[in-house]
């Protein structure tokens, strides 16, 4: 079967019923079938299959024939584009065609999803996006440290071969130092992996623990890297509520809902993406409460700790916790302004005697991958240590900061828009009036702001919050940059009806 062809069908088939994407997922909701709107457009517009329980489910819905819908009836086109070592066909042979793995259906990750494959074909075709979906900072300006440019070219010779597998002992003697500082227990050098970014570690985090079935609590909104590697280890996220109402804080009645017998750990993002939420200690410290209660275990996401402004503390939840099993991730790509050196590390602390066997399975996984990028372990003594720029930056006056200030105001004032003031990192995460606009469906609101004011936004979907009333700006331009993509969302949501 053709992928082409099932999306041709599928398309005919909600065409004659009068269906639109948005009625599946509805539909699939009330019937506790797991199905969002990414995977559906993916099947729309021919880039993803459904499994074969989806599939039954699509047909159900749309009352046709299950092997109509996937194309069965036609003999398959050779395709040779998708034939590994391009064999040249012979003698009318049916090529065999490589799809991706089936681990990878329920993953989303929507941060480079569709709505941004449209703006890389409006930017092949001549077109200027602006992009305010990805919190990189270095093409908004955002320059490296120079004594950090400077320490890594003269190591660079030094670091022509494999570290040990959880780094330089440099580099995590300065992360262990780190630790110290904010308090982490029962922390030794060997607690502390280096990894090539947050996001190597998550993956091998989830990869280690999670077995088909074990259930993990996940912030909703989150950073949905998270969800995408729980998933693809095998294991079910759970989206516990942050609540908009109380400044984005966890919701603790949600989170003990959806504890159940299976339920082995939770993950928290503090400081927050996408809503720059900061948890005070007395979240934290109800956070840990359940977890003892629960015996969970607590991974915490703590990348923007050091973005954080109006003088307020970033407290780490593993610095409340001695007597239960925490993993800390943190790194350089955000507050040291080094995304594409690709550096950060994740640190085991308290009680480490209940994990003694998870702890093994991240000492293989780690050791598999040899060790993370040597370049970039060189130098994160010099930025953990001395002068931090980041703090110009987030103080009154310097460009995060500022640049806080005028989106939060420019967006609460747009009629139908509102925004929870961010207090850490550089996302803000908008509330619209979804009556207002009539908006059913948050990735079409992205793609038609993209194509009419060549803006790219992520929409709230895409970080697993399931009403289409949300979407992230990342407010890392400069202000005049700010103002202009401001003007143009005004100016948009003026008429704007979906
Ligand atoms: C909350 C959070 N965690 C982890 C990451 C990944 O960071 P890294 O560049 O270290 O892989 C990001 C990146 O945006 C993030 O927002």
């Amino acid at each position: 079967m053709s992928r082409e062809l099932f999306a041709d069908r599928l398309k005919t088939a909600m065409q004659n019923k009068g269906f639109k994407q948005v009625d599946f997922v509805r539909i699939a909701e009330t019937n506790n079938v797991k199905l969002g709107k990414s995977h559906i457009s993916q099947y729309v517009s021919g880039k993803a299959m459904p499994r074969t329980d989806i599939l039954h489910f699509l047909a159900d819905t749309l009352e046709v024939d299950e092997d109509w819908l996937i194309g069965k009836d036609e003999p398959v086109a050779p395709t040779p584009t998708t034939i590994s070592n391009s064999t040249p066909i012979s003698g009318g042979t049916i090529m065999r065609e490589f799809k991706k793995s089936s681990k990878l259906e329920n993953v989303l990750y929507d941060v480079r999803g569709p709505v941004v494959d449209e703006a890389t074909r409006m930017e092949d075709a001549g077109t200027r996006i602006l992009k305010l979906n990805i919190g990189n900072p270095a093409p908004f300006g955002f320059v490296t440290p120079d004594e950090v440019v400077y320490d890594m070219s003269r190591q660079l010779t030094d670091c022509e071969g494999y570290s040990s597998a959880k780094g330089l002992f440099s580099a995590r003697k300065a992360i262990m130092q780190y630790a110290q500082v904010k308090q982490l227990p029962n922390v030794d050098i060997n607690d502390i992996y280096t990894g090539n970014g947050v996001s190597e570690l998550i993956n091998l985090s989830m990869s280690a623990l999670l077995d088909t079935g074990d259930e993990i609590l996940i912030p909703s909104p989150d950073y949905p890297l998270w969800t995408a590697c729980a998933t693809l280890a095998g294991g079910t996220p759970v989206h516990y509520i942050c609540d908009e109402q109380s400044e984005w804080n966890p919701d603790m009645a949600d989170i003990e809902k959806k504890i159940t017998d299976k339920t082995k750990a939770i993950v928290i993002i503090n400081p927050n993406n996408p809503t720059g939420a900061l948890y005070p200690r007395d979240v934290l410290l109800q956070i840990v409460e359940i977890a003892r209660r629960h015996q969970l275990m607590i991974f915490s996401d703590e990348i923007y700790d050091r973005l954080v402004m109006d003088g307020e503390e970033h407290i780490s939840i593993a610095s409340l916790a001695p007597d239960l099993f925490c993993v800390t991730f943190s790194g350089l790509s955000k507050s040291h302004m080094i995304a594409g050196y690709r550096i950060g590390w994740m640190v085991l602390s308290g009680n480490k005697r209940i994990a003694k066997d998870y702890m093994e399975g991240l000492t293989m996984l780690s050791n598999m991958r040899l060790c993370s990028n040597v370049p970039a372990q060189s130098i994160v003594q010099t930025a953990l240590g001395g002068y931090q720029s980041v703090k110009d930056y987030i103080l009154p006056g310097g460009r995060v900061y500022e640049q806080r200030e005028y989106i939060y105001k420019a967006l609460n004032d747009i009629p139908g828009i509102t925004a929870v003031k961010p207090k850490a990192g550089f996302y803000i995460f908008p509330k619209m009036d979804t009556k207002k606009f009539n908006i059913t469906n948050d990735e079409t609101f992205a793609l038609d702001l993209l194509r009419e004011k060549k803006i790219l936004i992520v929409h709230g979907n895409g970080f697993n919050w399931k009403q289409p009333d949300h979407f992230r700006i990342v407010y890392l331009p400069r202000i005049e940059v700010l103002q202009d993509a401001m003007m143009k969302i005004k100016s948009f949501l003026n008429t704007y009806q979906q």
